[in-house]
């Protein structure tokens, strides 16, 4: 385990990635409509991100994923491929975009609704956004990773729905992945503890059923075994002295 404490400038330069993934997720908001195709919604992010950022959208070519978004659309857990798919009414997408600036990274996802969205849709994407807040609330120095699990496995159980094991949040900094793994579910006082300085993202996956995913042909897309809906949502936070600082905040929640 090689967890990496961020020195004050470098955690500016993680401030400035990631405004930037978040100002992308503010930016694609309104394209998210009926008869748009997943692989436009990556070429209006990938312009953005190239032209008016001025920065490097992570996924793409990461390992071989051929895209600059993950787009996942209903029964898909993550690492949805943008491509042919056409959005249609009810649909819910989680959106998760990656940028690099100046060597750092910027981490945030999103779940966004095409047209009127579907009751239970609605209920798990809600479920999942008060499940990864519940975990980020648990961030501070002294504190273990398994707090941010049971918090969050705890809230989300009790409503009925089920935390992906398979994939978690993690460090990440000049390095896309890096330790430590953050954990969705877990027990209290267990796993690491946490101090000022480290960056790492909360991004729970919550499904509608079961907790079991499948990995598709394309060696990418995650999707869930009994093809129930799952919905996802991801900050990138800093661990300050006195508790935590979200990197990732959209402009209607940030003070400036
Ligand atoms: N953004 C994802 C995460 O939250 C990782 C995507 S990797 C990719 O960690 F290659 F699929 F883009
Ligand atoms: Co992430
Ligand atoms: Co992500």
């Amino acid at each position: 385990m090689t967890v990496t404490i961020k020195t004050p400038e470098e955690q500016n330069q993680m401030r400035i990635a990631g405004r930037l993934a978040a100002d992308v997720l503010d930016m694609i908001g309104e394209h998210v409509v009926p008869g748009v195709t997943t692989g436009e919604l990556d070429r209006i992010c990938h312009e953005y991100i190239t032209n008016v950022q001025q920065a490097i959208p992570a996924p793409l070519n990461y390992r071989g994923f051929p895209k600059s978004v993950c787009t996942s659309v209903n029964h898909v857990v993550c690492h949805g491929i943008p491509g042919e798919k056409t959005l249609k009414s009810g649909d819910a997408i989680n959106i998760d975009v990656t940028v690099i600036k100046n060597g750092f990274h910027g981490d945030t996802s999103r779940m966004y609704f095409v047209g009127k969205p579907g009751i239970q849709a609605e209920r798990l994407a809600a479920v999942a956004y008060e499940g990864m807040w519940l975990g980020i609330n648990e961030l501070g120095p002294g504190k273990y990773l398994g707090d941010v699990g049971e918090a969050i496995q705890t809230f989300v159980e009790g409503k009925h729905f089920s935390v992906v094991r398979e994939y978690c949040g993690h460090g990440i900094g000049r390095v896309f992945h890096e330790d430590p793994q953050v954990l969705h579910y877990g027990h209290r006082g267990a796993g690491m503890e946490l101090r000022e300085g480290m960056t790492l993202t909360v991004e729970p996956m919550v499904n509608a059923g079961k907790r079991h995913v499948k990995l598709l042909n394309d060696g990418w897309t995650v999707v869930t075994k009994d093809h129930s809906l799952s919905a996802q949502w991801e900050h990138t936070v800093l661990i300050t002295a006195d508790g935590f600082e979200v990197l990732t905040l959209g402009a209607d929640a940030r003070e400036c």
